[in-house]
């Protein structure tokens, strides 16, 4: 344990914390003034700028990634008795909306990159699998090529977990972009979610987007957002809409509200500023752990950038005398917060119930989980933040070498 001497900051550096502009806040209160707060003409504009922004013709705000990744499922008509392939690296949101529409999720294994493997995705196909969805982990692309090599194999439709991938650039296109899906499926559906939870690099406090090329996905989808009511429903109160709407099918209420899009809008127009932040501060971490032989630092592919949304490292645990929840009290005794992405989701006792997973099944997945931290990471820390955060691991480090 740290002694006074050691002492790095006095202030608590919390893990996460949202960068919320005067333009953000002034576009708030505008939404309250107007009268307008629940989904209206702040939702439309956050849609458009954000297609453009992705370069994908289809962009459908919603109220979390989540209650996308549910209704992408639900458009694609998968439900009890299919499967579908899920990385086991992941926030169990992936996984539980699987289950939610009466699927199995098929849980895979990944690599040393965090990301699903290719051999793995391949080798967990069966006739009952009807979509794959990969997780851009972290920030960092997957191997998409590879990906929709086999899903236009086998005619899977794909759908991308894109939680962390605002801005996320796979081979020049957007993570999102309609030109992925297009060239490398070749028209396969596919479907994009993003999450703007308040930790992530563009947040609406609670919140996400799904884009696709696929008119008639966009159709179905955006109406799944709304309980099922017929087209522009959200417009019922205004003189350009009616009071008449028909259900056509038993929706979700999954719509974003112009409150959250009022924030959108602006962080949609700082990401760019944000991701470059969060680069200069993950690679003033890689350069400090260079040549720290008790951590290794993350795995960034040439082909695709990485917007470090998570800045994870993995532990030697070999050389050294602490295990990572040791590593991880440490360092809150030096006031600074960290976390762990993720607990497999085939260790959780649901899944384990449920589907007969157990420990050993995905054994590079539970590898990595012993030995992971994420180091506090984004644009609101100081470089000071960011020099005490490595001042602290090394000072753990150098205590506990073995
Ligand atoms: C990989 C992944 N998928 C999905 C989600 C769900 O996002 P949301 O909280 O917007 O529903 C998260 C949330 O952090 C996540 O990390």
């Amino acid at each position: 344990m740290q002694t006074t001497e050691t002492k790095i900051r006095d202030k608590f550096l919390a893990y996460a914390l949202p960068s919320i502009g005067e333009e953000e806040i002034a576009e708030v209160v505008d939404s309250l003034r107007s009268g307008w707060i629940t989904t209206g003409p702040k939702v439309k504009r956050f849609e458009s700028d954000f297609a453009r922004y992705s370069g994908a013709k289809h962009a459908i705000a919603v109220n979390s990634c989540t209650a996308g990744l549910h209704i992408a499922l639900t458009a694609l008509g998968i439900g009890p008795g299919d499967e579908v392939i899920v990385p086991t690296l992941t926030f169990c949101s992936t996984a539980n909306v699987v289950v939610q529409v009466g699927a199995r999720p098929v849980l895979v294994d990944v690599g040393d990159d965090f990301n699903v493997t290719t051999e793995a995705i391949e080798a967990a196909v069966t006739p009952h699998t009807k979509a794959i969805v990969p997780v851009h982990f972290g920030g960092q692309a997957c191997d998409l090529e590879s990906i929709y090599e086999i899903a236009s194999r086998f005619n899977l439709p794909v759908v991308e977990d894109a939680a962390h991938a605002v801005g996320t650039i796979y081979r020049d296109q957007k993570i999102g972009a309609d030109a992925i899906s297009q060239s490398m499926g070749r028209g396969l559906p596919a479907v994009t979610a993003f999450s703007f939870y308040a930790t992530k690099n563009l947040t609406t406090g609670e919140g996400g987007m799904i884009t696709t090329a696929d008119d008639k996905l966009a159709e179905h989808m955006r109406l799944l957002t709304l309980h099922g009511m017929s087209r522009d429903a959200w417009k019922r109160y205004t003189t350009a809409g009616s009071w008449h709407y028909e259900v056509v099918e038993a929706g979700y209420k999954y719509n974003m509200t112009d409150i959250q899009a009022a924030l959108g809008i602006h962080q949609l127009r700082r990401l760019d500023g944000f991701i470059e932040t969060r680069q200069h501060y993950a690679r003033l971490y890689d350069e400090a752990f260079a040549n720290v032989p008790e951590i290794e630092t993350a795995i960034r592919h040439s082909d695709r950038n990485h917007v470090s949304h998570l800045y994870v490292l993995r532990l030697n645990l070999k050389r050294l005398r602490i295990d990572r929840a040791q590593f991880i009290e440490e360092l809150k005794a030096f006031h600074i917060g960290a976390s762990v992405h993720f607990i497999p989701v085939h260790l959780h006792p649901f899944y384990q119930e449920r589907f007969g997973y157990r420990r050993g099944d995905l054994p590079r997945a539970e590898a990595l989980y012993e030995c992971i931290v994420s180091l506090p990471l984004y644009p609101r820390m100081t470089e000071t933040d960011v020099q005490d955060v490595i001042d602290a691991v090394q000072q753990i480090v150098t205590s506990n070498r073995k």
